[in-house]
């Protein structure tokens, strides 16, 4: 399976399974694990962390086998709330925590204190952000001496940022792209079209292609059964630099939810 390094040393697998709104519960888990996929996300506004937890007990995978992201709300204490998280997934340790978004006060640094201390004291193996701008993350690293390994944000060929991809490639924080299907709204497009359908592919396996290609790392969400093998059924074909160009020219600053907050 293919991995990126995250600047601690450790492994995540290069595509993950997203879990808002997914639905079908811990049957849609344990299938998304019989096809392949080893990293899950979730926060505990999905309401996936029982069927999560659930599922990877039963899967008979052995634990450092499935890579597992979690989320702490800005409103929340750090350390308290990744305690609860862990119970709520019924799991010793997350692999990856994150400040969920920055608080409106700040960029959040006393929650990051908290995820320092969940994991020295081993509950986190990683921790990291969402939706942070590079000011924000400059402001937790400089608060605390440690910068986040990752950062979620919205990410597509139709919206994204150059400015991020650089300021992260130079910090080695790994980009994590959530919708990175656009929710399904841009799956029509034409040029994405074309060159689907120059690799036999659909326009959702070169999407998550393109972002694996630019290092970035995509965890699109399928409840589907056929939805969720096709968006794992992406490391046969390989996009040129010219198409992953062309797709990245796509880019509007185009959002399927809020707008892109950290760009
Ligand atoms: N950190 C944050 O603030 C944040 C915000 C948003 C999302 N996220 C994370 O990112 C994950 C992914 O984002 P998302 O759920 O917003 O959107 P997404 O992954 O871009 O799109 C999901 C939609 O695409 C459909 N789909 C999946 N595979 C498809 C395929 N091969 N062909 C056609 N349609 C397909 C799904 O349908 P079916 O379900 O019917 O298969 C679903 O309707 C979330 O689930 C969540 O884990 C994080």
């Amino acid at each position: 399976m293919q991995t990126f390094t995250l600047r601690s040393g450790a492994s995540i697998p290069a595509v993950g399974l997203g879990t808002w709104q997914l639905r079908g519960g811990a049957e849609t888990v344990r299938r998304a694990l019989e096809v392949g996929y080893r990293l899950i996300d979730t926060a505990v506004d999905y309401g996936t962390q029982p069927a999560i937890g659930k599922a990877i007990r039963q899967s008979g995978i052995p634990r450092e086998g499935i890579y597992v992201v979690t989320k702490v709300e800005e409103s929340e204490d750090g350390y308290e709330a990744t305690k609860d998280r862990l119970r709520e997934l019924g799991l010793d340790y997350a692999d990856l925590v994150l400040i969920h978004r920055p608080s409106p006060a700040g960029a959040g640094e006393s929650i990051w204190e908290g995820l320092l201390e969940a994991r020295r004291e081993g509950l986190a193996r990683d921790i990291g952000v969402s939706n942070y701008s590079a000011e924000q993350m400059e402001a937790v690293t400089d608060a605390s001496g440690e910068r986040p390994v990752v950062n979620q944000i919205e990410w597509t060929p139709f919206g994204h940022s150059r400015r991020m991809l650089e300021y992260c490639r130079e910090r080695d924080v790994l980009i994590q792209a959530y919708s990175p299907l656009t929710r399904g709204e841009r799956l029509d497009d034409v040029t994405l079209r074309e060159v689907a359908q120059r690799h036999g592919k659909t326009p959702a396996q070169v999407l998550i292609r393109w972002d694996t290609q630019i290092g970035v790392n995509p965890i699109p969400k399928a409840s589907t059964p056929g939805h969720l093998a096709e968006d794992f059924d992406v490391f046969d074909f390989e996009l040129g630099r010219t198409e992953v160009e062309r797709l990245s020219g796509l880019n509007e600053r185009y959002s399927a939810l809020a707008g892109l907050a950290y760009a």
